[in-house]
Parts: C-alpha cells; sequence; structure tokens
C-alpha cells in the first residue's frame, strides 16, 4: 500500500555536549521509530530513518542517517521533507543544551559546577517551510499530566496532520517499554 511513497520517521534521543566526555539526553531508546520505520518498509515504501544514538538495533531496510545533536536532526529532517510524502517524528529530541560547551574535561573542583541551559530548535516548528504541499506530519507527544489538553496544543502549534498520545506515567506506556497505550488526535 505505500509503494511509490517517501516516508521519513525520526527515533531516538539526541544529545547536546557538556564538555567532551559528559552529555545531557533523556531515556529515549529509539524503539518506537525503528518499529514504524520497519513498519512503513515493509508496506513497500521508501524509507529514511534519521536515528539518534539508539539502544536497539536499527532496522534492516529503510536507509539510515545517523545524528547526534537536535540542531543535526533538525538539518537532516529539513534536507528529507522535500521529497517526503509522510514524516513521522518519533525522535525524542534533547529540549536543552549547555550554553557553553567545555572544550576540556571539566573538573572536580572546590565547587559544583552550574549549567546555563539554552532551548534548542524544535525540529518540527523549525522546518515546516521545508514540507511538501499535501505531506502529511506526523508527531508524538510525550505527557505526564492534562494528557489531551497539553497533546492539542502541540497539534496546533506544530501544524501536525496527528498526533500520537503516549502518557507517560501508564504501567506499559512510556520509555523502552515493548508495549505502549496511546490515543491519536488528528486535526
Ligand atoms: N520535537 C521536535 N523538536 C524538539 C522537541 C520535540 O520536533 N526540539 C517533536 C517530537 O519529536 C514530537 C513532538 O515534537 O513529535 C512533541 O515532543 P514532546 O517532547 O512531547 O514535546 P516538546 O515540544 O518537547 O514540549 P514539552 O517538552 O514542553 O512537552
Amino acid at each position: 500500500p505505500l509503494t511509490g511513497k517517501r516516508v521519513v520517521v525520526t527515533a531516538g534521543p539526541t544529545r547536546e555536549a557538556i564538555d567532551p566526555v559528559r552529555f545531557i539526553s533523556n531515556h529515549s531508546s529509539g524503539k518506537m521509530g525503528v518499529a514504524v520505520a520497519a513498519a512503513a518498509w515493509r508496506r513497500g515504501a521508501d524509507v529514511e530513518l534519521i536515528a539518534g544514538p539508539l539502544l536497539v538495533e536499527p532496522p534492516v531496510g529503510p536507509r539510515v542517517t545517523h545524528v547526534e545533536t537536535t540542531a543535526e536532526m533538525a538539518d537532516a529532517v529539513r534536507r528529507a521533507l522535500g521529497a517526503a510524502d509522510a514524516l513521522v517524528m518519533a525522535a525524542a529530541p534533547a529540549d536543552f543544551t549547555p550554553a557553553h560547551v567545555a572544550t576540556s574535561k571539566i573538573k572536580k573542583g572546590a565547587t559544583a559546577p552550574t549549567l546555563t541551559l539554552d532551548f534548542t530548535v524544535d525540529i518540527l516548528v523549525s522546518t515546516r517551510s521545508a514540507r511538501r504541499p499535501g505531506s502529511v506530519i506526523v508527531g508524538f507527544a510525550l505527557e505526564t499530566n492534562d494528557v489531551l489538553a497539553h497533546a492539542r496544543a502541540k497539534l496546533d502549534d506544530k501544524e501536525l496532520d496527528l498526533i500520537v498520545v503516549n502518557d507517560a506515567t501508564e504501567p506499559g506506556a512510556g520509555f523502552g517499554v515493548d508495549t505502549n497505550r496511546v490515543t491519536l488526535l488528528d486535526r
């Protein structure tokens, strides 16, 4: 059913360097994005998976573009969107990045360091203009409270066609598990 369609999927976390040996990230495993990419490929789509550091094996079939930071993932998504019929943004990009990256390892001194953080770029928002007219844009929302209200706001703010809502506090849902329970909200 997806023969002739180009599908772009993102997966996994991204990493933002603090110094050459440390980073800020999150608990994303990449399972969801890898599963979606494999499913689209099995249905005949030409699939590009844009992946941060995965805790699972990448899928066989889709082309895999490896990225590290949120800015790198944004660049890869922007490049891929021009030819994409669908984007499934299953990745969990890091939302914060250290304002200054130390060029050498931060040593344990007399006082613990204080990190000043900046926002990273919002990939779905910042790549809106690269979307092909008529393409289908699917986002995810990971929430712990006021789940549907927050998801509806993301559907609007990020100009999505569909949002997949996860409640991270539900047993069997959230990070790194083999099961999930979601609500789909469409535009
Ligand atoms: N997303 C994105 N760029 C980011 C962060 C998230 O494009 N820098 C995408 C995610 O891939 C997901 C959707 O936006 O498809 C919602 O991600 P989520 O983490 O639930 O929301 P945030 O936008 O990060 O907002 P908040 O952390 O405040 O809930």
